[in-house]
């Protein structure tokens, strides 16, 4: 890319070297996670190394991945969407993170679980039913099951186990997808989650407990220098103009409580 001399130097800053206390970059272009679609039953495609080192050799830092399902049966419905379980799609990533990591850059992969909130346009149908804090995808449309206790346990556990085999492949850190309405967000919105047990409640912190436990359990299975992201978001797919947190304190008292439980990053 040409970049007259002016923007050049504006725009120097972003390819500096960044260090933290868990991580350094050697840039701070950062690539966002993109769903692709190119995975074949879940593995990760021949091209995919390649693909994501291309990017990493162009000044990108630290290389999000796209969205990769967690081992939960009904964790996504799009057979080209990877997974990061299961022997062949594991086997899979491995060169995909020797590769990003031999050009200097950091790999993350972003671990996903979409709850409700299926991809309308694929007839691929996963072999468990869509499951979410109570069965909707919004308010007034039900969709699939409420999760059991037994069900968010093993979630939580599928979670813990994909960021461990993360970090076994060699992975810099993990991204939980916490944002844009899929599951875990499900868990945090009050549109979606209209529990009365522990899982749910009328306050964002009660909300909250999904993800304070999934980080937690995160944090246990990758140790403590490990880096752990989360991307948020106010809006929702189903809902655009859902909003979390209405004052800057409000985020605070969101965010807190995931800072504690380990997260390092947020998206
Ligand atoms: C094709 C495509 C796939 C995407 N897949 C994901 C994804 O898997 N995970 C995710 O968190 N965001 C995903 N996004 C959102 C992007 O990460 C990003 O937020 C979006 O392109 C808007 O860019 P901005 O956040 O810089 O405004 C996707 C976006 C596009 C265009």
């Amino acid at each position: 890319m040409m970049l007259t001399a002016q923007a050049a130097s504006a725009a120097a800053p972003l390819f500096a070297p960044f260090s933290s206390a868990k991580f350094s970059l050697p840039s701070r272009v950062v690539m966002a996670p993109m769903t692709r679609s190119f995975a074949i039953s879940g593995v990760p495609a021949i091209a995919a190394p390649e693909y994501y080192a291309r990017r990493a050799r162009a000044d990108v830092g630290l290389v999000i991945s796209e969205a990769t399902l967690v081992g939960r049966p009904s964790a996504g419905n799009e057979p080209d969407v990877p997974r990061f379980w299961g022997e062949d799609a594991l086997a899979a990533w491995q060169p995909v993170v020797t590769a990003v990591n031999a050009t200097g850059s950091a790999f993350w992969p972003q671990l996903w679980h979409v709850g409700a909130v299926r991809n309308p346009m694929v007839k691929w149908t996963p072999p468990a039913p869509p499951e979410s804090p109570s069965g909707v995808v919004k308010p007034g449309r039900e969709y699939g099951v409420a999760m059991t206790e037994a069900d968010i346990e093993a979630t939580i556990d599928a979670f813990a186990q994909a960021a461990a085999q993360a970090r076994r492949l060699g992975a810099g850190g993990v991204e939980l997808h916490g944002a844009h309405g899929y599951l875990i967000d499900q868990f945090f919105w009050a549109g979606t989650n209209q529990r009365t047990d522990r899982w749910g409640g009328a306050t964002l912190a009660e909300r909250s407990r999904f993800a304070v436990e999934t980080i937690r359990a995160v944090r246990a299975a990758v140790g403590a220098s490990f880096p752990i992201c989360i991307r948020l978001s106010q809006w929702k797919q189903q809902e655009f103009a859902a909003r979390l947190a209405m004052t800057p304190d409000e985020m605070l008292a969101w965010l807190r409580p995931l800072i504690d439980a380990g997260v390092d990053v947020f998206q």
